[in-house]
């Protein structure tokens, strides 16, 4: 190095702390770590991304070759307008016009926030303006989980523009990436689509403004190898907790020479039609990007997320849920008080918590007796329910059910009183004609008017009702033409204004109602995702009832959400037995949707049983850790285990689907039990005279034997099925 080489090294070294040089900002869990550091120009780079390694100080430096030359390689969270130059994180218009965005390293503190929970928080400035980003990362230790997010904020002369402003931006350095994203259609969620990424950019998104997880859940898997599988392989896994509109980019640089060959991940809010007007003092917070990576495979990511949504992610996620009788599928708008009250008959005959009523029971001046009338008016339709919603509360209550209702109260019909009263309440682009969908309207929640009208429609039916314990809070259409009257000229963030809103509308019914136990339910699966799951204690995944699948739906849905998340309802559809059926929902959380009065003895009896026994067992599959073993995307079978923590008492489901003459038997090994203990199987859900179907019920193995050689699968007809309850002795 010559001489004025030598000097500018260093002007550089001291014109900075030395100690942000060296130093490591590790963001660890017990098993993953994201590791950052400042480089000599003071810009935050990732690192490392992965296994966690035996001590902070072992995760290598920046490449120094690259250091001053491209401090963009691997950049925390790239900015639009200066040097980065591929997508940016955040994008932003400073008051005097200026688009260009610097951000520096100011400072970073890490404090444990909870026994189990560490919280690092980094302080990032633009050099020439008073604007301010925090990257906040929430590390749950034994959980393996990640939770970031941003924080963005300003002091300069006027607004600042926020054009794109991301939750995070993750480098991942693999040679190849392989992502998994989940499709999905109305009764048809949650399908997988494995591909390798080319370069260019993929994105997962939604432009829906609400039931916004309608097409794609904001949720992926991404590996460096085709054949990862349960328990073998690299995996990163991520989710985005947010109900409005989001977007989660890939952005695949191979061997860019400006920009180095990482994939970049920016997950975050959607920045279509959200640029966002950011006072001087006004706080932005980003929603939260939930990670967690395994080297051993899928099953161990889906473990992390259930352990963290349990106690982190859901309302109430260590409270027991509701089994229940659910009348939509079994009468659709066709009811009264009578025939209603006549189910609950059949709710305690099957020994379920409660009943739920769906669609159908409001609307005076415009009876609900179709999906084009009532939406808004929210009152007992008197012809249905003389006696009011208190009656059927009373009379559940009276046979020991709890009662639950229906409730879709961001909508309304044009055929209702709430349209005439309050026409600009709704949302409607001017100019345009009213589009609707399922004939409805979606209202201008943003207006605070409408935000009391929505509370007060769930805090009437409990001040009528207290006694109502459920409710499953719909959302049937998707917002178009979207425009809030009460945002008048500004409607740039409307879609992010109506997401606060919404937010805003749920914490004040958690408030006032938090056990009041809550469906998220949106045409099915539409709004499944963790930004809502933190109001509500389950949701509906599908319309699609099929057990076969919903055995494929089911699967998909757990690598993200768990079990005790996942109503599983029995219903007529399927020609399958109806032991099949409630061995599929039983996996889940279980529910009914049918006439118990149309069951035979035999099938009332075995429905019974199958209750008990998931009462019975209801920790194990709500708390239990799951196993996916055989998975119905391979094979023309499935199965799937439950192992509770102490690893005494396990649960495995057994399925064959459509099976054809020459499909071979799966090999059917068990996990997550201790291989030195000893357990006695026994298959359940079955009538007491029938056989079972697996012949070794009622024998002893050792967790080694079980988990080494495995079981024989005997279920070899189409649509059998098998639940085997393992007791540790
Ligand atoms: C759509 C839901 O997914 C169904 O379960 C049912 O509640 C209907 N809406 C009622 O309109």
């Amino acid at each position: 190095m010559n001489l004025k080489n030598q000097l500018c090294c260093l002007l550089a070294a001291v014109s900075f702390p030395a100690a942000i040089f060296a130093q490591n900002i590790a963001i660890t869990t017990d098993h993953v770590a994201l590791v950052y550091q400042v480089d000599t120009n003071k810009q935050l780079q990732q690192v490392y991304l992965g296994k966690k390694l035996s001590s902070a100080s072992v995760y290598r430096d920046v490449n120094p070759g690259y250091r001053n030359e491209n401090a963009t390689l691997n950049t925390a969270y790239a900015t639009g307008g200066a040097t980065y130059l591929n997508e940016p994180a955040i994008a932003v218009q400073h008051a005097d016009g200026n688009r260009s965005l610097v951000l520096d390293y100011i400072s970073s503190q890490t404090k444990n926030i909870a026994p189990d929970v560490v919280q690092t928080d980094i302080q990032l400035k633009d050099p020439a303006y008073p604007f301010f980003v925090t990257l906040h990362y929430k590390a749950f230790q034994q959980e393996d989980i990640i939770e970031t997010w941003t924080t963005i904020w300003q002091e300069e002369k006027g607004a600042v523009t926020l054009d794109r402003y991301a939750s995070a931006f993750i480098n991942i350095a693999w040679p190849q990436n392989y992502l998994t994203h989940f499709y999905g259609e109305y009764e048809k969620e949650m399908e997988p689509y494995q591909s390798l990424l080319q370069p260019g950019i993929f994105s997962i998104q939604s432009k829906l403004g609400v039931r916004t997880a309608a097409n794609y859940n904001p949720s992926f898997l991404l590996s460096p190898a085709s054949d990862v599988s349960e328990t073998s392989g690299e995996v990163l896994a991520g989710t985005l907790a947010y109900s409005g509109n989001f977007n989660i980019q890939f952005e695949n640089l191979k061997l860019n020479i400006d920009m180095g060959n990482n994939l970049k991940i920016i997950p975050g809010i959607n920045a279509y039609a959200s640029a966002y007007e950011l006072r001087p003092g006004e706080k932005f917070e980003t929603p939260r990007f939930i990670f967690t990576y395994s080297n051993t495979g899928r099953g161990q990511v889906s473990r992390n997320f259930h352990h963290w949504a349990i106690d982190h992610g859901i309302w109430n996620g260590h409270q027991k849920r509701l089994t229940l009788l659910n009348n939509w599928e079994a009468t659709y708008f066709s009811f009264n008080q009578d025939t209603i009250a006549g189910l609950f008959d059949g709710a305690k005959q099957l020994g379920l918590d409660l009943f739920l009523l769906d669609d159908g029971w409001f609307g005076n001046k415009y009876p609900r007796n179709n999906s084009r009338a009532g939406l808004g008016d929210w009152q007992a339709n008197k012809r249905k329910l003389p006696g009011g919603v208190g009656y059927l509360v009373k009379e559940a209550t009276a046979r020991g059910l709890k009662f639950g209702i229906w409730i879709e109260p961001e909508m309304v019909n044009p055929a209702s009183e709430l349209y005439e009263k309050h026409k600009d309440w709704l949302m409607i682009a001017p100019n345009r004609p009213e589009h609707l969908y399922r004939t409805q309207l979606v209202l201008d929640l943003i207006n605070p008017k409408v935000q009391d009208f929505v509370f007060g429609v769930i805090d009437s039916l409990m001040q009528q009702a207290p006694g109502i314990a459920y409710m499953k809070w719909d959302c049937n259409r998707s917002m178009d033409n979207a425009y809030s009257p009460c945002l008048g000229k500004k409607q740039n963030a409307l879609y992010v204004r109506y997401t606060q809103a919404y937010y805003k509308v749920l914490g004040r019914i958690r408030a006032k109602y938090p056990d009041l136990d809550m469906m998220l339910c949106a045409s099915g699966g539409g709004r499944v995702e963790y930004g809502a799951m933190k109001y509500f204690n389950e949701f509906w995944p599908s319309d699609n009832t099929y057990p076969k699948d919903r055995v494929r739906l089911q699967w998909t849905t757990s690598y993200f959400y768990p079990a005790l998340t996942m109503c599983a309802h029995v219903t007529a559809a399927g020609r399958e037995s109806l032991k099949y059926k409630m061995d599929v929902a039983m996996s889940g959380k279980l529910g009914f949707d049918i006439v118990v009065k149309k069951l035979t003895e035999g099938e009332l009896s075995l429905a019974r049983t199958t209750v008990d026994n998931y009462h019975r067992l209801q920790q194990v599959i709500s708390y239990g850790d799951l196993y996916r073993l055989i998975s119905p995307y391979a094979t023309n079978f499935a199965s799937l285990m439950y192992v509770n923590g102490s690893k005494t008492r396990a649960l495995v489901f057994a399925y064959s689907q459509e099976t054809m003459q020459q499909d071979t038997w799966p090999e059917w090994k068990l996990q997550g039990l201790d291989p030195k203990k000893h357990y006695r199987i026994k298959e359940i859900n079955l009538l007491n005279d029938t056989r079972p179907q697996f012949p070794e019920s009622g024998q002893v193995f050792s967790g080694e034997t079980l988990m080494a050689q495995g079981l024989k699968w005997y279920l070899k007809k189409s649509e059998t099925s098998s639940v085997l309850e393992l007791e540790a002795m």
